[in-house]
């Protein structure tokens, strides 16, 4: 009689210990997951927000609020800043692009950047072209065309759209110092 009580407060024991050993291995298997999400989360981030962050594909940049507002065959320089998201890190670029119209209605927009090596060029008053000072580059207002100096390709055209006239360029920059235009 004895030993079946014995028997019986062993097998109690025994449950309790289940039951606190089973409680245990929950708790700790919660805090592994918990560590796994904290410790987990920003390396994932890492990899997945540059896709997320990604630019969009339609890079659309208004350049102009009202059509009437600019000056006929004479060509406008318009800077925006461009943010972009690499991982964690943003960055703020100032891009620029050259504006031009020939009777108000129809216009033309070129990359700011001149495609020998980059630098900004100007509008030349007097001669009624670009000029790029960093080695004498020259182009055509209304083509783009080369006229003198190293640039080994014209000005680098972009699509421009008007919508309630307003002026919207479709922003891109090309590889630099070759002969085709290439996206970079
Ligand atoms: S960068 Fe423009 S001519 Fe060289």
């Amino acid at each position: 009689m004895a030993s079946t009580r014995r028997e019986a407060v062993e097998e109690h024991d025994g449950a309790k210990q289940v039951t606190r050993r089973g409680f245990l291995r929950w708790v700790s298997g919660i805090g592994a997951a918990v560590s796994a999400a904290v410790v987990g989360f920003p390396a994932i981030r890492a990899f997945v927000s540059p896709v997320l962050a990604a630019p969009p594909l339609d890079n659309w940049v208004k350049v102009a609020d009202d059509i009437a507002l600019l000056d006929v065959g004479v060509p406008v320089r318009v800077n925006f800043v461009q943010s972009t998201v690499d991982a964690w890190l943003e960055s703020r670029t100032l891009n620029g692009v050259w504006l031009f119209t020939e009777d108000g209605e129809k216009f033309k927009a070129y990359n700011g950047h001149c495609t020998h090596l980059g630098c900004a060029y100007i509008y030349d008053k007097d001669h009624k072209n670009f000029l790029c000072p960093c080695h004498h580059g020259q182009f055509d207002v209304t083509t783009g065309r080369v006229l003198a100096g190293p640039p080994p390709r014209p000005l680098d055209e972009l699509e421009v759209q008007v919508r309630d006239s307003a002026v919207f360029v479709k922003y891109r920059d090309f590889r630099l110092g070759i002969a085709e235009k290439v996206e970079a």
